[in-house]
């Protein structure tokens, strides 16, 4: 019993010491590791879109619902316009003297509009980055398929939020079920015995929730990856009752702006993926190597004022204000 009293204090100093130990590791783990440079980028390949989901423009709710009662596509400020070529060609370069290693080849827009897409992803990968896309697959083409499946990427993501054409046609608006659904078969058949990973993503929605058992069952019945994702509210009266569809957020100071970073389609460079209208251009990578932009001055202080974020939330960029990842 007297053995007992003694170690008890002990005990409690061994706690404290362990967690003084994580809170250093962890301090450390965000500060050195995470808070180096991207190894990742979004690549918009257009940002002309088919369709016209009424969600879409996620990070600017607080601009537009009030004003316009929505956030769908149409609605972006930026010009529209597609990747060229040359402009693909000099953004390659600036990747590969950088270092990153991931490449998703969509942003703003539907990536298979352009028809250079496919050749995008074939030069990418011979780079030995990962390569992924997602789609609203409205557009594909049989050509458009036979080429995507023969550069063999690593991910092809299907947007596709609705089990009939009912509820689709109300989400992904412009588009037909019927069509996404034979689109994905193809998808699916043509990378037949290829490493790529082919998913149906569905943005659980109020209007929708009730369809994704159904949902989920014709995904297996055509041998596609089934998940559900969680609406990022920028109309909360879109959002899903059931809770268990809401999205997961995470507590700021954000560390995506130290992973990732976004190239529009006219080459410039953006801090988030959640930058969809321009808000905080960083520079332009046609012009510029993508170390110069990310050591710039106006880079430096964006990071800062996002890593102050708690402390110093009246200089928070508006972006970050908007965030509906990091709260
Ligand atoms: C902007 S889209 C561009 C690629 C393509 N047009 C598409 O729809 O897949 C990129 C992804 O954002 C998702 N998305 C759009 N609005 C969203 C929201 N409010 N919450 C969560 N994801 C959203 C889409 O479902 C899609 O998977
Ligand atoms: S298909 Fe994608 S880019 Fe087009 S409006 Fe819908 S979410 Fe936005």
């Amino acid at each position: 019993m007297a053995g007992h009293v003694r170690t008890l204090p002990l005990c409690r100093h061994r706690k404290e010491i362990y967690l003084m130990l994580y809170k250093k590791i962890k301090k450390y783990i965000n500060y050195k590791i995470l808070r180096c440079k991207p190894t990742q980028v979004v690549i918009e390949t257009t940002n002309r879109c088919n369709l016209n989901c009424p969600f879409c423009l996620v990070g600017m709710q607080n601009e537009l619902l009030d004003q316009h009662g929505s956030t769908s596509h149409d609605l972006m400020s930026r010009t529209q316009g597609s990747m060229s070529p040359e402009t693909f060609d000099t953004v390659r370069k600036r990747l590969r003297d950088f270092g990153i290693k991931k490449a998703s080849l969509h942003f703003q827009g539907e990536p298979f509009l352009n028809k250079n897409t496919s050749q995008f992803a074939r030069l990418l990968k011979s780079d030995g980055l990962y390569v992924g896309v997602f789609t609203n697959g409205q557009a594909f083409t049989d050509q458009i398929i036979e080429e995507i499946a023969d550069v063999e990427i690593g991910l092809i993501r299907f947007s596709v939020d609705g089990a009939s054409e009912e509820t689709y046609t109300v989400n992904r608006v412009g588009g037909t079920f019927e069509k996404v659904f034979e689109n994905m078969k193809k998808v699916v058949k043509a990378h037949a015995g290829k490493k790529t990973r082919i998913e149906w993503q569905f943005l659980a929605l109020k209007n929708n929730e009730h369809e994704i058992n159904t949902a989920r069952q014709m995904a297996k019945e055509i041998n596609i990856n089934f998940f559900v994702k969680g609406f990022r509210e920028t109309n909360p009266e879109l959002a899903p009752v059931n809770p268990e569809y809401k999205p997961h957020y995470l507590k700021k100071p954000c560390s995506d702006i130290y992973k990732q970073l976004g190239i529009y389609w006219n080459g410039d460079v953006v801090p988030c993926c959640y930058d969809v209208d321009g808000k905080e251009i960083m520079g332009n990578a046609v012009e510029q190597s993508l170390k110069e932009i990310w050591n710039s001055d106006k880079y430096r202080d964006f990071r800062s004022k996002v890593d102050n974020s708690k402390k110093q939330s009246s200089s928070e960029p508006l972006i970050c204000k908007n965030c509906l990842r990091w709260q």
